[in-house]
């Protein structure tokens, strides 16, 4: 039936309507006042109104940046009373950590290693949005990141392919909510992107080349990709760089060889933001014109377009023979079977009065918090100081405690900050001795952000701000104390697309405030709201107590009272290896075995080759231990004992390593994992099943998926450095 109706339609369009069907155009609203967006090459006045005339003319396939329902509503029915056809808009939008509830940015959703928390999350996300009217988002972004100076791993699952896999698939299906990767009637169509390849921008400069080999597409940057088409996923976003020297967006391997052919993807691609026009700027294309012709062919279907679509000139390509017109066909009807699957064509108008409804449901703040919870790692507890006693006077000392707009973390626009609860409201709503002192400035940032057109800037500090006495202020405060909660990181702005630094510092002057209130003797407990790893050698030797709690959403401050007064216990796992400097960037513990002795390879003079914190590293209030492990090449079992008093969860991880074989592998890598809650005193057993693909790798002088015959270690524990370690023996 959708292929019938797809065809009705595609017989009656002129060219100019299939090109616009293939066309998405961003639709700003931005703040009253902005008139031009220069660096857009913008004018904010003229833009609405072309997209609007664009519509009538039933010329434009897709909107994105519209979230008010009424708009939505008002742009829709422009739309299909202007389309000879009645063809409705397909809407899109960033939903990358919620719409109106904020969840923890994704990095931390992927360190609470919860396929379940992921996907209620995203699936609280997807029904927030689509009770607006938006029917697809752009996310998840399941690029793997190795270098933390890239902004955008805040955006991923970080380095691994095994984990990263697991998560994308998770969130497919908690945005998309049906069965067999359908979108249901509360879900929106998922669009995993920036494919491929996009997390290894040289120096971790956002949209600078990539260079990957075979062996590391393939193994590492490609799987989480596969992953999330196999779960479903009705759409995949191109990258905006270069791959081994082919722009991605112009790239007929990766969108035809590689997704359609090899993969079975059925869905629709869409160019990143202007990434068609981009062909020609990075010195692919011709011009504007012969970058439409190449991205369609290359299997683009939709432009996401900011101004002058390249496709607007699909027509004449046709017509002189650049482009066939099957190909344009065939990416017509991928976007025609996307709005009839969704029932755009019967229903195509949203509730308003529900919308509101919706975005208000006390149950979507709830999972907000439990993943808040759950995404927290406990990142250092020397002496069990934490968690703290509710009685105790606290001074909550820092900027970033109470700032709201940070709490909530980049890439979120429909967020509601009266009701954001920062690291102060939180520990002010769970205890009654509770001071607090930002003693620095707030206005940190140190480079203007992409998102200032959204008026999403960095806060000023008053006029006459005493830097000085504000300083002086929060030391005494913190002596005062029974035990001071300092809150430091990267304020949200400083992470993100086109976010990259050269350093992982603490910004501004952080550090010294650490240094200061752990000079008074107070006990410290440091948290740590960031979306890469920061540069904290000196914390990780002096302050007793870290928490990592990332950008934790609208329930962030609740969720961090919960952890440190204990009423839940710390469950959260490091996604990414935590260097200790920049120096050591990239890094990954998958890494290959270099040298003998192992002290020559691998290393700096000047610095210790192993990470601040390893990969999967995540501490809790209760003691676990692990025994009985019985290995085999097709299962392993533990057994998890929590030793302590206190219930609490903990991610069993399972990580392998081949001795030999026709090619060098890593020297571990994880093949499962899974969260376990265990009741105080208590073990129980975990399998882990193995098959023949937890040892199939690409082999890149083969060009082919290999098995080796070989002998496998295996580990399992609470980290990457687990030590419990057995053998099996594989001859075929
Ligand atoms: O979805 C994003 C993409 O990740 C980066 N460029 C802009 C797009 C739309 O906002």
């Amino acid at each position: 039936a959708v292929q019938k109706r797809v065809e009705e339609l595609l017989e009656g369009m002129s060219p100019a309507e299939k090109a616009g069907q293939l066309t998405q155009y961003f639709y700003f609203k931005l703040p009253t006042g902005a008139e031009a967006e220069p660096a857009l090459g913008l004018d904010v006045t003229e833009q609405p109104r072309a997209v609007e005339a664009a519509l009538r003319r039933g010329e434009a396939g897709s909107l994105l940046f519209v979230t008010d329902p009424a708009e939505i509503n008002r742009l829709q029915r422009l739309a299909i009373e202007g389309n000879p056809h009645g063809i409705p808009v397909l809407f899109g939008f960033d939903v990358i950590h919620g719409l109106r509830t904020i969840f923890p940015v994704p990095i931390a959703m992927a360190a609470s290693w919860d396929p379940e928390t992921i996907e209620r999350g995203q699936a609280v996300a997807a029904r927030e949005a689509r009770a607006v009217g938006i029917h697809w988002a752009f996310a998840p972004m399941v690029d793997i990141a190795r270098d933390p100076r890239w902004g955008r791993i805040v955006e991923g699952a970080g380095e691994d392919p095994y984990l990263g896999s697991v998560v994308a698939a998770a969130q497919v299906r908690g945005f998309q909510g049906g069965a067999d990767g359908e979108v249901g009637a509360d879900g929106v169509i998922a669009g995993p992107k920036h494919f491929g390849g996009y997390g290894a921008a040289r120096g971790g400069r956002d949209y600078d080349e990539v260079d990957l080999s075979d062996h590391e597409l393939w193994n590492v940057y490609f799987p989480p990709f596969k992953a999330a088409v196999e779960a479903g996923a009705g759409n995949i976003m191109t990258a905006y760089m270069d791959l081994n020297g082919v722009p991605a967006t112009g790239n007929h391997w990766l969108f035809t060889e590689v997704l359609r052919d090899t993969w079975g993807f059925d869905g629709f691609v869409v160019s990143d933001a202007n990434a068609v026009r981009n062909l020609a700027t990075r010195g692919f294309a011709r011009d504007l014109a012969d970058a439409g012709a190449r991205a369609v062919t290359a299997g683009v279907d939709l432009e996401m377009a900011i101004t002058d679509p390249a496709y607007a000139h699909l027509p004449a390509a046709v017509a002189d023979g650049a482009v066939s017109q099957e190909v344009v066909d065939a990416r017509v009807r991928k976007i025609l079977a996307a709005k009839v699957r969704l029932g755009l064509f019967d229903n195509p108008y949203v509730d308003e009065a529900r919308a509101r409804e919706i975005l208000a449901e006390p149950a979507h703040r709830e999972v907000a918090r439990v993943a808040a919870q759950r995404s927290a790692v406990l990142l250092r507890n020397e002496g069990d100081l934490l968690p703290l006693r509710p009685e105790s006077s606290i001074a909550v000392l820092g900027p970033l405690a109470d700032a709201k707009r940070d709490t909530l973390g980049p890439w979120v626009f429909d967020f509601d900050l009266d009701e954001t609860v920062t690291v102060l409201d939180g520990l002010r709503a769970a205890a009654p001795n509770v001071t607090y002192a930002p003693g620095i400035p707030v206005g940190q940032r140190t480079f203007p952000s992409m998102f200032d057109m959204f008026g999403d800037n960095a806060p000023s500090d008053p006029p006459g701000f005493d830097a000085d006495a504000a300083f002086a202020e929060a030391v005494a405060t913190a002596t005062a104390a029974d035990v001071a909660v300092v809150v430091l990181g990267e304020w949200q702005n400083m992470i993100g697309e086109a976010a990259s630094r050269s350093s992982l510092d603490l910004p501004g002057r952080q550090l010294d405030l650490l240094e200061a209130v752990v000079a008074t003797g107070t006990p410290t407990v440091l948290l740590v709201l960031n979306g890469r790893p920061l540069d904290l050698r000196w914390a990780a030797e002096n302050v007793p107590a870290i928490l990592d709690i990332w950008y934790p959403g609208t329930q962030g401050g609740n969720a961090v009272a919960d952890l440190l007064f204990g009423v839940v216990s710390p469950s959260g796992k490091l996604p990414f290896t935590w260097p200790r400097t920049v120096g050591q960037v990239p890094m990954t513990y998958a890494h290959t075995r270099s040298h003998e002795p192992a002290n020559q390879g691998r290393r700096y003079w000047d610095e210790q080759s192993t990470p601040l914190f390893p990969f999967g590293h995540g501490l809790s209030y209760a003691r676990f231990a692990y025994s009985d492990l019985v290995v085999s090449d097709s299962a392993v079992t533990v057994t998890v004992t929590n030793e302590s008093d206190r219930e609490a969860a903990e991610v069993v991880q399972l990580y392998l390593h081949q001795r030999h074989g026709s090619a060098a592998r890593p020297v571990r890598e994880l093949k499962g994992f899974e969260r376990v809650s265990l009741p105080a005193r208590s073990s129980r057993s975990v399998t882990f099943t193995l098959g023949p693909e937890h040892r199939t790798y690409w082999n890149a002088a083969e060009r082919d998926w290999v098995r080796d015959a070989s002998v496998f270690d295996v580990w399992v524990g609470g980290s990457s450095t687990a030590e419990l370690t057995g053998t099996f023996e594989v001859h075929d």
